[in-house]
Protein backbone atom coordinates (compact mmCIF):
# COMPACT_ATOMS: atom_id res chain seq x y z
CA UNK A 1 0.00 0.00 0.00
CA UNK A 2 1.40 3.37 -0.95
CA UNK A 3 2.07 5.91 1.98
CA UNK A 4 -0.77 7.88 0.07
CA UNK A 5 -3.11 5.26 1.15
CA UNK A 6 -2.21 4.44 4.37
CA UNK A 7 -2.54 8.32 5.14
CA UNK A 8 -6.32 7.65 3.26
CA UNK A 9 -7.11 5.21 5.60
CA UNK A 10 -6.06 6.23 8.44
CA UNK A 11 -7.62 9.59 7.87
CA UNK A 12 -10.92 7.86 6.85
CA UNK A 13 -14.25 9.02 8.81
CA UNK A 14 -16.14 5.20 8.63
CA UNK A 15 -13.19 4.11 10.12
CA UNK A 16 -14.06 2.23 13.53
CA UNK A 17 -12.05 4.00 16.58
CA UNK A 18 -9.80 0.65 17.12
CA UNK A 19 -7.30 0.24 18.87
CA UNK A 20 -4.85 -0.30 16.29
CA UNK A 21 -6.39 3.31 15.13
CA UNK A 22 -5.36 4.85 18.68
CA UNK A 23 -1.96 3.15 18.45
CA UNK A 24 -1.25 4.98 14.77
CA UNK A 25 -2.00 8.38 16.27
CA UNK A 26 0.87 8.04 19.06
CA UNK A 27 4.06 8.99 16.97
CA UNK A 28 6.92 11.32 18.11
CA UNK A 29 5.25 14.30 18.13
CA UNK A 30 2.25 13.25 20.07
CA UNK A 31 4.90 11.60 22.39
CA UNK A 32 6.58 15.19 22.62
CA UNK A 33 3.36 17.03 23.31
CA UNK A 34 2.51 14.40 26.07
CA UNK A 35 5.94 14.58 27.60
CA UNK A 36 6.09 18.19 28.02
CA UNK A 37 2.08 18.63 28.75
CA UNK A 38 3.08 16.31 31.47
CA UNK A 39 6.27 17.94 33.30
CA UNK A 40 4.54 21.10 32.81
CA UNK A 41 1.79 20.27 34.88
CA UNK A 42 4.02 18.77 37.48
CA UNK A 43 6.11 22.09 37.97
CA UNK A 44 3.43 24.17 37.90
CA UNK A 45 1.73 21.61 41.02
CA UNK A 46 5.07 21.50 42.63
CA UNK A 47 5.46 25.34 42.46
CA UNK A 48 1.95 26.91 42.87
CA UNK A 49 0.40 23.64 45.11
CA UNK A 50 2.95 22.93 46.96
CA UNK A 51 0.81 22.83 50.04
CA UNK A 52 -1.30 19.75 49.13
CA UNK A 53 1.44 17.63 48.71
CA UNK A 54 2.75 18.53 51.65
CA UNK A 55 0.06 17.88 53.44
CA UNK A 56 0.54 14.30 52.02
CA UNK A 57 -2.64 14.30 50.18
CA UNK A 58 -1.33 13.10 46.76
CA UNK A 59 -5.11 12.06 45.69
CA UNK A 60 -6.09 15.56 46.25
CA UNK A 61 -3.10 17.25 44.39
CA UNK A 62 -3.45 15.21 41.46
CA UNK A 63 -6.81 16.17 41.13
CA UNK A 64 -6.29 19.85 41.38
CA UNK A 65 -3.72 19.73 38.60
CA UNK A 66 -6.44 17.57 36.04
CA UNK A 67 -7.86 21.03 34.73
CA UNK A 68 -3.97 22.04 34.55
CA UNK A 69 -3.33 19.25 32.86
CA UNK A 70 -5.94 20.03 29.94
CA UNK A 71 -5.32 23.60 29.86
CA UNK A 72 -1.21 23.18 29.36
CA UNK A 73 -2.01 20.24 26.92
CA UNK A 74 -4.70 22.66 24.71
CA UNK A 75 -1.20 25.40 24.62
CA UNK A 76 1.58 23.11 24.05
CA UNK A 77 -0.54 21.19 21.52
CA UNK A 78 -0.80 24.60 19.51
CA UNK A 79 2.90 25.16 20.22
CA UNK A 80 3.88 21.58 19.12
CA UNK A 81 2.02 21.79 16.22
CA UNK A 82 3.35 24.98 14.99
CA UNK A 83 6.83 23.84 15.18
CA UNK A 84 6.03 20.44 13.73
CA UNK A 85 3.80 22.20 10.94
CA UNK A 86 6.81 24.39 10.29
CA UNK A 87 9.49 21.89 10.14
CA UNK A 88 7.60 19.32 7.62
CA UNK A 89 8.54 19.23 4.26
CA UNK A 90 5.70 17.59 2.76
CA UNK A 91 3.15 20.32 2.06
CA UNK A 92 4.77 24.00 1.52
CA UNK A 93 1.23 25.47 2.59
CA UNK A 94 1.35 24.36 5.96
CA UNK A 95 4.93 25.78 6.33
CA UNK A 96 3.42 29.37 5.49
CA UNK A 97 0.28 28.81 7.49
CA UNK A 98 1.12 26.62 10.26
CA UNK A 99 -1.46 25.59 12.92
CA UNK A 100 -4.59 27.19 10.67
CA UNK A 101 -4.08 24.64 8.17
CA UNK A 102 -5.47 21.92 10.21
CA UNK A 103 -9.17 23.68 10.04
CA UNK A 104 -8.94 23.38 6.35
CA UNK A 105 -7.65 19.60 6.70
CA UNK A 106 -10.71 19.31 8.68
CA UNK A 107 -13.23 20.87 6.47
CA UNK A 108 -11.83 18.77 3.09
CA UNK A 109 -12.64 15.37 5.24
CA UNK A 110 -16.13 16.70 6.24
CA UNK A 111 -16.44 18.15 2.96
CA UNK A 112 -18.04 15.10 1.08
CA UNK A 113 -20.33 14.21 4.06
CA UNK A 114 -21.60 18.02 3.93
CA UNK A 115 -22.25 17.73 0.54
CA UNK A 116 -23.44 14.28 0.10
CA UNK A 117 -25.90 15.28 2.71
CA UNK A 118 -26.89 18.59 2.53
CA UNK A 119 -25.22 20.27 -1.01
CA UNK A 120 -25.16 17.60 -3.48
CA UNK A 121 -28.33 17.50 -5.78
CA UNK A 122 -29.96 14.43 -6.41
CA UNK A 123 -28.38 13.83 -9.90
CA UNK A 124 -24.97 14.99 -9.16
CA UNK A 125 -22.95 12.46 -7.29
CA UNK A 126 -21.12 10.19 -8.59
CA UNK A 127 -20.53 7.28 -9.61
CA UNK A 128 -24.40 6.58 -8.75
CA UNK A 129 -26.45 9.91 -7.78
CA UNK A 130 -28.79 9.49 -5.23
CA UNK A 131 -31.63 9.50 -7.57
CA UNK A 132 -30.78 6.21 -8.76
CA UNK A 133 -29.42 4.73 -5.21
CA UNK A 134 -33.10 5.78 -4.03
CA UNK A 135 -34.51 4.11 -6.79
CA UNK A 136 -32.56 0.93 -6.29
CA UNK A 137 -33.37 1.35 -2.14
CA UNK A 138 -36.67 1.64 -2.64
CA UNK A 139 -37.16 -0.76 -5.43
CA UNK A 140 -34.68 -3.50 -2.79
CA UNK A 141 -37.30 -3.04 -0.34
CA UNK A 142 -40.51 -3.42 -2.47
CA UNK A 143 -42.02 0.13 -1.91
CA UNK A 144 -43.91 1.47 -4.30
CA UNK A 145 -42.18 2.78 -7.51
CA UNK A 146 -44.50 5.27 -8.63
CA UNK A 147 -43.90 8.78 -8.72
CA UNK A 148 -47.08 11.90 -8.58
CA UNK A 149 -46.76 14.97 -10.99
CA UNK A 150 -44.49 14.13 -13.52
CA UNK A 151 -40.92 13.19 -13.99
CA UNK A 152 -38.14 15.35 -11.95
CA UNK A 153 -35.45 14.80 -15.43
CA UNK A 154 -35.03 16.87 -17.95
CA UNK A 155 -35.93 14.96 -21.01
CA UNK A 156 -33.77 18.05 -23.24
CA UNK A 157 -30.87 17.01 -21.61
CA UNK A 158 -28.07 16.10 -24.13
CA UNK A 159 -27.43 11.82 -23.08
CA UNK A 160 -31.38 11.51 -22.23
CA UNK A 161 -32.74 8.16 -23.46
CA UNK A 162 -36.06 8.42 -24.59
CA UNK A 163 -38.03 4.10 -25.11
CA UNK A 164 -40.20 5.22 -28.75
CA UNK A 165 -43.40 3.62 -27.68
CA UNK A 166 -45.66 1.42 -29.44
CA UNK A 167 -49.33 3.17 -30.26
CA UNK A 168 -50.50 0.67 -31.68
CA UNK A 169 -50.02 -3.00 -31.14
CA UNK A 170 -51.40 -6.27 -30.99
CA UNK A 171 -49.05 -8.14 -28.79
CA UNK A 172 -50.89 -10.19 -26.50
CA UNK A 173 -49.17 -8.91 -22.94
CA UNK A 174 -51.24 -5.68 -23.80
CA UNK A 175 -53.84 -7.46 -22.75
CA UNK A 176 -52.70 -7.77 -19.01
CA UNK A 177 -51.23 -11.55 -19.41
CA UNK A 178 -48.53 -12.49 -16.95
CA UNK A 179 -45.20 -10.45 -17.58
CA UNK A 180 -41.93 -11.65 -18.93
CA UNK A 181 -42.74 -15.54 -19.25
CA UNK A 182 -41.09 -15.11 -22.61
CA UNK A 183 -37.36 -14.57 -21.91
CA UNK A 184 -35.42 -17.98 -21.97
CA UNK A 185 -31.60 -17.72 -23.52
CA UNK A 186 -29.49 -21.35 -23.35
CA UNK A 187 -26.08 -21.30 -23.09
CA UNK A 188 -24.03 -24.08 -23.80
CA UNK A 189 -25.79 -25.14 -26.50
CA UNK A 190 -23.17 -25.50 -29.61
CA UNK A 191 -20.28 -26.78 -27.89
CA UNK A 192 -21.46 -30.14 -26.50
CA UNK A 193 -21.71 -29.08 -22.41
CA UNK A 194 -24.55 -29.36 -19.59
CA UNK A 195 -26.55 -25.88 -20.90
CA UNK A 196 -28.14 -23.58 -19.13
CA UNK A 197 -30.76 -21.78 -19.01
CA UNK A 198 -31.40 -18.32 -18.16
CA UNK A 199 -35.23 -17.37 -17.26
CA UNK A 200 -34.01 -14.35 -15.90
CA UNK A 201 -31.91 -11.17 -17.72
CA UNK A 202 -30.09 -9.66 -14.67
CA UNK A 203 -27.28 -11.88 -12.64
CA UNK A 204 -24.73 -10.65 -10.12
CA UNK A 205 -21.37 -10.00 -11.57
CA UNK A 206 -18.34 -10.52 -10.44
CA UNK A 207 -16.97 -9.63 -7.00
CA UNK A 208 -14.84 -12.39 -4.68
CA UNK A 209 -14.91 -13.35 -0.90
CA UNK A 210 -12.45 -10.93 -0.31
CA UNK A 211 -13.57 -7.99 -1.63
CA UNK A 212 -17.09 -8.37 0.00
CA UNK A 213 -17.91 -10.09 3.24
CA UNK A 214 -18.65 -13.56 4.18
CA UNK A 215 -21.81 -12.25 4.93
CA UNK A 216 -22.84 -10.03 2.01
CA UNK A 217 -21.84 -12.98 0.11
CA UNK A 218 -24.08 -15.30 2.04
CA UNK A 219 -26.96 -12.56 1.64
CA UNK A 220 -26.45 -12.32 -1.98
CA UNK A 221 -26.13 -16.12 -2.92
CA UNK A 222 -29.47 -16.81 -0.99
CA UNK A 223 -31.01 -13.60 -2.80
CA UNK A 224 -29.47 -15.16 -6.04
CA UNK A 225 -31.59 -18.44 -5.03
CA UNK A 226 -34.48 -16.64 -3.98
CA UNK A 227 -34.73 -14.72 -7.45
CA UNK A 228 -33.65 -17.70 -9.33
CA UNK A 229 -30.64 -15.70 -10.68
CA UNK A 230 -27.14 -16.53 -10.90
CA UNK A 231 -24.32 -15.55 -8.87
CA UNK A 232 -20.88 -15.14 -9.73
CA UNK A 233 -18.37 -15.55 -7.02
CA UNK A 234 -15.20 -13.62 -8.31
CA UNK A 235 -12.20 -14.28 -8.79
CA UNK A 236 -11.46 -15.23 -4.79
CA UNK A 237 -12.38 -19.05 -5.50
CA UNK A 238 -15.81 -20.52 -3.75
CA UNK A 239 -15.91 -20.53 -0.31
CA UNK A 240 -18.50 -22.04 2.70
CA UNK A 241 -20.79 -18.83 2.44
CA UNK A 242 -21.43 -19.22 -1.49
CA UNK A 243 -23.56 -22.43 -0.42
CA UNK A 244 -26.69 -20.88 0.61
CA UNK A 245 -28.67 -22.83 -2.62
CA UNK A 246 -28.02 -20.10 -5.24
CA UNK A 247 -26.74 -20.65 -8.47
CA UNK A 248 -22.78 -19.97 -8.90
CA UNK A 249 -20.77 -19.17 -11.66
CA UNK A 250 -17.25 -19.65 -10.92
CA UNK A 251 -14.37 -17.29 -12.35
CA UNK A 252 -11.23 -18.04 -13.17
CA UNK A 253 -8.92 -15.12 -12.50
CA UNK A 254 -5.08 -14.59 -13.62
CA UNK A 255 -4.31 -16.34 -10.14
CA UNK A 256 -6.53 -18.90 -10.72
CA UNK A 257 -7.47 -18.89 -6.92
CA UNK A 258 -9.06 -21.83 -5.32
CA UNK A 259 -7.88 -24.11 -8.35
CA UNK A 260 -4.54 -23.21 -8.32
CA UNK A 261 -1.32 -25.28 -8.38
CA UNK A 262 2.20 -24.05 -6.19
CA UNK A 263 3.26 -22.10 -9.24
CA UNK A 264 -0.11 -20.04 -9.45
CA UNK A 265 -1.32 -22.12 -12.78
CA UNK A 266 -4.61 -23.95 -13.16
CA UNK A 267 -4.67 -27.26 -10.96
CA UNK A 268 -6.60 -29.98 -13.25
CA UNK A 269 -7.27 -31.82 -10.29
CA UNK A 270 -8.81 -28.97 -7.90
CA UNK A 271 -10.50 -27.67 -10.87
CA UNK A 272 -12.07 -31.38 -11.90
CA UNK A 273 -13.01 -30.91 -7.83
CA UNK A 274 -14.49 -27.87 -8.41
CA UNK A 275 -16.81 -28.74 -10.79
CA UNK A 276 -18.80 -31.33 -9.03
CA UNK A 277 -20.22 -28.68 -6.73
CA UNK A 278 -23.76 -28.86 -7.68
CA UNK A 279 -24.35 -25.42 -7.62
CA UNK A 280 -21.52 -24.14 -9.91
CA UNK A 281 -23.11 -24.06 -13.37
CA UNK A 282 -20.92 -22.32 -15.65
CA UNK A 283 -17.06 -21.38 -15.46
CA UNK A 284 -15.97 -18.06 -16.32
CA UNK A 285 -12.44 -16.66 -17.67
CA UNK A 286 -11.42 -13.12 -16.68
CA UNK A 287 -9.40 -11.78 -19.09
CA UNK A 288 -9.52 -8.92 -18.17
CA UNK A 289 -11.86 -6.20 -16.18
CA UNK A 290 -13.46 -2.70 -16.74
CA UNK A 291 -11.91 -0.77 -13.87
CA UNK A 292 -8.40 -2.22 -14.50
CA UNK A 293 -7.67 -3.36 -17.83
CA UNK A 294 -4.04 -4.94 -17.61
CA UNK A 295 -3.88 -5.35 -14.35
CA UNK A 296 -4.99 -8.34 -12.18
CA UNK A 297 -7.31 -8.28 -8.72
CA UNK A 298 -5.88 -6.91 -5.76
CA UNK A 299 -6.29 -7.42 -2.39
CA UNK A 300 -5.00 -5.55 0.21
CA UNK A 301 -3.77 -7.18 3.19
CA UNK A 302 -5.73 -5.57 5.44
CA UNK A 303 -8.62 -8.05 3.96
CA UNK A 304 -6.75 -11.35 3.79
CA UNK A 305 -7.63 -13.08 6.95
CA UNK A 306 -6.83 -16.62 7.67
CA UNK A 307 -9.99 -17.97 5.47
CA UNK A 308 -9.54 -16.27 2.74
CA UNK A 309 -5.68 -17.22 2.54
CA UNK A 310 -6.73 -20.75 2.95
CA UNK A 311 -9.04 -20.40 0.38
CA UNK A 312 -7.01 -18.66 -2.33
CA UNK A 313 -4.27 -20.47 -1.46
CA UNK A 314 -2.53 -17.54 -0.95
CA UNK A 315 -0.13 -16.29 2.27
CA UNK A 316 -1.78 -13.55 4.55
CA UNK A 317 0.15 -10.39 6.01
CA UNK A 318 1.14 -9.82 2.49
CA UNK A 319 -1.11 -7.91 -0.18
CA UNK A 320 -2.14 -10.11 -3.23
CA UNK A 321 -1.81 -9.21 -6.67
CA UNK A 322 -3.30 -11.32 -9.21
CA UNK A 323 -1.07 -11.24 -12.77
CA UNK A 324 -2.19 -8.95 -15.04
CA UNK A 325 -2.40 -11.57 -17.91
CA UNK A 326 -3.04 -15.36 -18.06
CA UNK A 327 0.82 -16.93 -17.77
CA UNK A 328 -0.90 -20.40 -20.04
CA UNK A 329 -1.75 -18.69 -23.26
CA UNK A 330 -1.23 -15.44 -25.02
CA UNK A 331 -3.52 -15.33 -28.26
CA UNK A 332 -7.20 -16.17 -29.37
CA UNK A 333 -5.61 -19.61 -30.29
CA UNK A 334 -4.26 -20.40 -26.49
CA UNK A 335 -7.51 -18.49 -25.36
CA UNK A 336 -9.28 -21.49 -27.33
CA UNK A 337 -6.91 -24.47 -26.31
CA UNK A 338 -7.52 -23.22 -23.04
CA UNK A 339 -11.19 -23.04 -23.20
CA UNK A 340 -11.55 -26.20 -24.49
CA UNK A 341 -9.01 -27.33 -21.35
CA UNK A 342 -11.65 -26.00 -19.24
CA UNK A 343 -14.73 -27.67 -20.62
CA UNK A 344 -13.46 -30.95 -21.12
CA UNK A 345 -12.44 -31.24 -17.42
CA UNK A 346 -15.65 -29.41 -16.01
CA UNK A 347 -18.18 -30.55 -18.73
CA UNK A 348 -20.01 -27.01 -18.34
CA UNK A 349 -20.58 -23.95 -20.49
CA UNK A 350 -17.05 -22.03 -20.40
CA UNK A 351 -17.60 -18.19 -21.04
CA UNK A 352 -14.91 -15.50 -20.70
CA UNK A 353 -14.98 -11.63 -19.56
CA UNK A 354 -13.46 -9.18 -21.33
CA UNK A 355 -13.13 -5.32 -21.88
CA UNK A 356 -13.45 -4.11 -25.14
CA UNK A 357 -10.62 -1.86 -27.13
CA UNK A 358 -9.60 -2.09 -30.60
CA UNK A 359 -12.51 -4.00 -32.24
CA UNK A 360 -10.54 -6.15 -34.26
CA UNK A 361 -9.62 -8.27 -30.74
CA UNK A 362 -13.46 -9.23 -30.17
CA UNK A 363 -13.25 -9.76 -34.33
CA UNK A 364 -10.42 -12.20 -33.80
CA UNK A 365 -12.44 -13.99 -31.19
CA UNK A 366 -15.73 -13.85 -33.59
CA UNK A 367 -13.90 -15.03 -37.03
CA UNK A 368 -12.31 -17.84 -35.33
CA UNK A 369 -15.68 -19.03 -33.60
CA UNK A 370 -16.66 -18.96 -37.56
CA UNK A 371 -13.58 -21.37 -38.51
CA UNK A 372 -13.63 -23.41 -35.83
CA UNK A 373 -17.30 -24.48 -34.75
CA UNK A 374 -17.53 -26.08 -31.41
CA UNK A 375 -15.19 -24.07 -30.10
CA UNK A 376 -14.74 -20.54 -28.45
CA UNK A 377 -16.85 -19.60 -25.51
CA UNK A 378 -20.01 -19.94 -24.77
CA UNK A 379 -20.55 -16.89 -23.72
CA UNK A 380 -18.71 -13.05 -23.55
CA UNK A 381 -19.00 -10.82 -20.59
CA UNK A 382 -18.65 -7.37 -22.06
CA UNK A 383 -17.14 -5.35 -19.23
CA UNK A 384 -17.01 -1.20 -19.59
CA UNK A 385 -14.51 1.01 -18.53
CA UNK A 386 -17.18 2.40 -16.44
CA UNK A 387 -17.53 -0.79 -14.39
CA UNK A 388 -16.61 -0.94 -10.38
CA UNK A 389 -13.96 -2.40 -8.23
CA UNK A 390 -12.99 -3.39 -5.09
CA UNK A 391 -9.95 -1.98 -5.26
CA UNK A 392 -8.12 -0.54 -8.54
CA UNK A 393 -5.52 2.50 -9.73
CA UNK A 394 -7.12 5.57 -10.89
CA UNK A 395 -6.03 5.86 -13.74
CA UNK A 396 -7.03 2.85 -14.95
CA UNK A 397 -10.55 2.89 -13.24
CA UNK A 398 -10.64 6.21 -15.18
CA UNK A 399 -9.26 6.33 -18.32
CA UNK A 400 -9.06 2.32 -19.65
CA UNK A 401 -11.63 0.02 -21.57
CA UNK A 402 -14.41 0.90 -24.05
CA UNK A 403 -17.72 1.89 -21.83
CA UNK A 404 -20.65 -0.67 -21.89
CA UNK A 405 -22.67 0.94 -24.13
CA UNK A 406 -19.49 1.19 -27.13
CA UNK A 407 -17.92 -2.25 -25.50
CA UNK A 408 -21.70 -4.03 -26.39
CA UNK A 409 -22.25 -3.06 -29.53
CA UNK A 410 -18.86 -3.50 -30.44
CA UNK A 411 -19.12 -7.48 -29.66
CA UNK A 412 -22.86 -7.56 -31.31
CA UNK A 413 -21.91 -6.37 -34.18
CA UNK A 414 -18.52 -8.27 -34.86
CA UNK A 415 -20.01 -11.50 -34.06
CA UNK A 416 -23.14 -10.43 -36.41
CA UNK A 417 -20.20 -9.83 -38.76
CA UNK A 418 -18.50 -13.21 -38.80
CA UNK A 419 -22.16 -14.84 -38.49
CA UNK A 420 -21.49 -16.40 -34.93
CA UNK A 421 -23.87 -14.54 -32.98
CA UNK A 422 -26.36 -16.86 -32.74
CA UNK A 423 -23.67 -19.47 -30.73
CA UNK A 424 -22.68 -16.87 -28.01
CA UNK A 425 -24.53 -15.33 -25.08
CA UNK A 426 -23.68 -11.63 -24.53
CA UNK A 427 -23.60 -10.36 -20.76
CA UNK A 428 -23.53 -6.28 -20.49
CA UNK A 429 -21.31 -5.01 -17.64
CA UNK A 430 -20.76 -1.54 -16.23
CA UNK A 431 -23.18 1.09 -14.44
CA UNK A 432 -25.98 -1.06 -15.08
CA UNK A 433 -28.52 -0.58 -12.19
CA UNK A 434 -31.97 0.89 -13.28
CA UNK A 435 -34.50 -1.09 -15.66
CA UNK A 436 -34.06 1.73 -18.44
CA UNK A 437 -29.51 0.83 -18.21
CA UNK A 438 -30.79 -2.86 -18.70
CA UNK A 439 -33.23 -1.98 -22.02
CA UNK A 440 -30.36 0.02 -23.23
CA UNK A 441 -27.81 -2.95 -22.40
CA UNK A 442 -30.41 -5.06 -24.06
CA UNK A 443 -31.04 -3.04 -26.94
CA UNK A 444 -27.38 -2.68 -27.76
CA UNK A 445 -27.36 -6.31 -28.30
CA UNK A 446 -26.58 -7.87 -24.43
CA UNK A 447 -29.01 -11.03 -24.16
CA UNK A 448 -28.55 -10.11 -20.21
CA UNK A 449 -26.46 -8.02 -17.85
CA UNK A 450 -24.35 -8.50 -15.09
CA UNK A 451 -24.83 -6.17 -11.97
CA UNK A 452 -22.41 -5.91 -9.42
CA UNK A 453 -22.79 -2.27 -7.44
CA UNK A 454 -26.54 -2.42 -7.87
CA UNK A 455 -26.44 -5.21 -5.97
CA UNK A 456 -24.07 -4.06 -3.36
CA UNK A 457 -26.53 -1.08 -3.11
CA UNK A 458 -29.16 -3.75 -2.90
CA UNK A 459 -27.69 -4.97 0.59
CA UNK A 460 -27.18 -1.42 2.12
CA UNK A 461 -23.98 0.14 0.54
CA UNK A 462 -24.35 3.73 1.31
CA UNK A 463 -21.47 4.30 -1.53
CA UNK A 464 -18.98 5.68 1.45
CA UNK A 465 -15.87 4.87 -1.09
CA UNK A 466 -14.51 2.84 1.17
CA UNK A 467 -14.16 -0.96 -0.87
CA UNK A 468 -10.28 -0.80 -0.60
CA UNK A 469 -9.71 0.46 3.27
CA UNK A 470 -11.37 -2.55 4.68
CA UNK A 471 -13.05 -0.07 6.41
CA UNK A 472 -16.70 0.03 4.94
CA UNK A 473 -18.97 1.30 6.91
CA UNK A 474 -22.21 -1.22 5.75
CA UNK A 475 -20.03 -4.28 6.66
CA UNK A 476 -20.22 -5.33 2.96
CA UNK A 477 -16.63 -4.39 1.44
CA UNK A 478 -15.29 -5.21 4.62
CA UNK A 479 -13.30 -7.94 6.35
CA UNK A 480 -13.90 -6.84 9.52
CA UNK A 481 -16.10 -8.64 11.97
CA UNK A 482 -17.42 -6.24 13.79
CA UNK A 483 -18.54 -4.01 10.63
CA UNK A 484 -20.03 -6.95 9.13
CA UNK A 485 -22.33 -7.95 11.72
CA UNK A 486 -24.14 -4.70 10.75
CA UNK A 487 -25.43 -6.86 7.79
CA UNK A 488 -28.92 -9.30 8.33
CA UNK A 489 -28.11 -12.20 5.99
CA UNK A 490 -31.77 -12.65 5.15
CA UNK A 491 -33.07 -9.71 5.24
CA UNK A 492 -30.62 -8.44 3.13
CA UNK A 493 -31.50 -11.82 0.83
CA UNK A 494 -34.80 -10.57 0.76
CA UNK A 495 -33.19 -7.12 -0.79
CA UNK A 496 -31.37 -8.37 -3.71
CA UNK A 497 -33.94 -11.11 -4.50
CA UNK A 498 -36.71 -8.05 -4.69
CA UNK A 499 -34.81 -5.47 -6.14
CA UNK A 500 -33.55 -8.63 -8.56
CA UNK A 501 -37.64 -8.59 -9.51
CA UNK A 502 -38.06 -5.23 -9.79
CA UNK A 503 -36.16 -4.93 -12.33
CA UNK A 504 -37.25 -8.18 -14.31
CA UNK A 505 -40.73 -6.19 -13.95
CA UNK A 506 -39.75 -2.88 -15.08
CA UNK A 507 -37.45 -3.65 -18.26
CA UNK A 508 -39.89 -5.66 -19.24
CA UNK A 509 -42.72 -2.82 -18.83
CA UNK A 510 -40.42 -0.95 -20.92
CA UNK A 511 -40.36 -3.73 -23.63
CA UNK A 512 -44.29 -3.45 -23.62
CA UNK A 513 -44.24 0.31 -23.71
CA UNK A 514 -42.71 -0.71 -27.13
CA UNK A 515 -45.54 -3.09 -28.08
CA UNK A 516 -43.39 -6.45 -27.14
CA UNK A 517 -43.14 -9.41 -25.09
CA UNK A 518 -39.76 -9.17 -23.44
CA UNK A 519 -37.29 -7.01 -23.26
CA UNK A 520 -34.56 -8.87 -25.61
CA UNK A 521 -36.93 -7.88 -28.50
CA UNK A 522 -36.22 -4.28 -27.59
CA UNK A 523 -33.61 -3.22 -30.60
CA UNK A 524 -31.21 -0.41 -31.25
CA UNK A 525 -33.73 1.94 -32.97
CA UNK A 526 -36.65 2.00 -29.95
CA UNK A 527 -34.76 3.93 -27.95
CA UNK A 528 -33.23 7.35 -29.11
CA UNK A 529 -30.58 9.86 -27.34
CA UNK A 530 -30.54 13.40 -27.09
CA UNK A 531 -27.74 14.24 -28.74
CA UNK A 532 -27.30 18.08 -28.57
CA UNK A 533 -30.86 20.66 -27.32
CA UNK A 534 -33.48 19.66 -29.92
CA UNK A 535 -31.98 16.85 -31.40
CA UNK A 536 -32.35 13.11 -30.87
CA UNK A 537 -30.39 10.17 -32.32
CA UNK A 538 -31.06 6.44 -32.49
CA UNK A 539 -28.80 3.93 -30.32
CA UNK A 540 -28.10 2.31 -33.70
CA UNK A 541 -26.39 5.37 -35.09
CA UNK A 542 -24.71 5.95 -32.54
CA UNK A 543 -22.72 3.20 -30.38
CA UNK A 544 -22.94 0.51 -33.17
CA UNK A 545 -21.94 2.81 -35.93
CA UNK A 546 -19.18 4.34 -34.44
CA UNK A 547 -17.39 1.05 -33.67
CA UNK A 548 -18.30 -0.09 -37.15
CA UNK A 549 -16.45 2.77 -38.70
CA UNK A 550 -14.05 2.89 -35.66
CA UNK A 551 -13.24 -0.87 -37.44
CA UNK A 552 -13.05 0.09 -40.81
CA UNK A 553 -11.07 2.98 -40.41
CA UNK A 554 -7.99 0.96 -38.46
CA UNK A 555 -8.33 -1.63 -40.58
CA UNK A 556 -7.68 0.57 -43.91
CA UNK A 557 -4.96 2.69 -42.05
CA UNK A 558 -3.07 0.21 -40.90
CA UNK A 559 -3.10 -1.27 -44.34
CA UNK A 560 -1.51 1.72 -45.36
CA UNK A 561 0.81 1.55 -42.45
CA UNK A 562 -0.83 4.98 -40.78
CA UNK A 563 -2.43 5.70 -37.37
CA UNK A 564 -6.58 6.66 -38.50
CA UNK A 565 -5.61 10.72 -37.67
CA UNK A 566 -2.53 10.27 -41.00
CA UNK A 567 -4.76 8.53 -43.10
CA UNK A 568 -7.57 11.25 -42.65
CA UNK A 569 -5.20 13.97 -43.07
CA UNK A 570 -3.35 12.01 -46.18
CA UNK A 571 -6.61 11.94 -47.99
CA UNK A 572 -7.73 15.99 -47.56
CA UNK A 573 -4.55 16.83 -49.13
CA UNK A 574 -5.00 14.73 -51.96
C1 LIG B 1 -16.38 -4.77 -4.84
C2 LIG B 1 -16.19 -5.28 -6.23
C3 LIG B 1 -15.45 -6.44 -6.44
C4 LIG B 1 -15.27 -6.93 -7.74
N1 LIG B 1 -14.58 -8.11 -7.92
C5 LIG B 1 -14.46 -8.61 -9.17
C6 LIG B 1 -13.86 -9.87 -9.40
O1 LIG B 1 -13.45 -10.58 -8.48
N2 LIG B 1 -13.76 -10.31 -10.69
C7 LIG B 1 -14.25 -9.58 -11.75
O2 LIG B 1 -14.16 -10.02 -12.88
N3 LIG B 1 -14.86 -8.41 -11.55
C8 LIG B 1 -14.98 -7.91 -10.29
N4 LIG B 1 -15.65 -6.73 -10.10
C9 LIG B 1 -16.24 -6.05 -11.28
C10 LIG B 1 -17.70 -6.41 -11.45
O3 LIG B 1 -17.88 -7.78 -11.58
C11 LIG B 1 -18.34 -5.73 -12.64
O4 LIG B 1 -17.77 -6.24 -13.82
C12 LIG B 1 -18.19 -4.23 -12.66
O5 LIG B 1 -18.24 -3.69 -11.38
C13 LIG B 1 -19.31 -3.59 -13.48
O6 LIG B 1 -20.53 -3.77 -12.87
P1 LIG B 1 -21.24 -2.61 -12.02
O7 LIG B 1 -21.03 -1.37 -12.79
O8 LIG B 1 -22.66 -3.06 -11.93
O9 LIG B 1 -20.57 -2.54 -10.72
C14 LIG B 1 -15.83 -6.23 -8.83
C15 LIG B 1 -16.57 -5.07 -8.60
C16 LIG B 1 -16.76 -4.60 -7.33
C17 LIG B 1 -17.58 -3.36 -7.12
Amino acid sequence: MSTNDKKFQSTSLASPPSFQLILKTFNKWTLVWFVLTALTTVIYGYYFQYELLQEGNSISWIISLAGYFFLFGLGLAILVLFIHDKFQSNDPIQRVFPVVIWGRKLLILLGPLFRQYLFANDQEELPYNRITRNWIYESSRGARNTIGFGTQLDMDKVGSYIIMPATFTNKKTKTGEEVGHKYKKVIGLHTGVMSVTLTHFVHISAMSFGALSGRAHEALNLGAKMAGILQNCGEGGLAPCHEKGGDIIFQLGTAKYGVRDENGLLDDDLLRETAQHPQIKMFEIKLAQGAKPGKGGMLLKEKITPEIAKIRKIPTGKDAYAPARHTEFSDVDGLFDFIDRVRKITQKPVGIKMVIGHTSEIEEVAAKMSEQPGRGPDYIAIDGGDGGTGASPLVLSSYAGLPMKQGVAVADWALKKHKVRGRVIIFAAGKISTPIEVAVAMALGADAVYIARGFMFSLGCIQALECHTNNCPSGIATQNKRLERALNVEAAARRVATYAQTLYNETQMLAEACGYDSPDQINSDDIMVVTSPGHLDYLSELHGISAYEASLERQRARGMGLSVGEMKMAENKQ
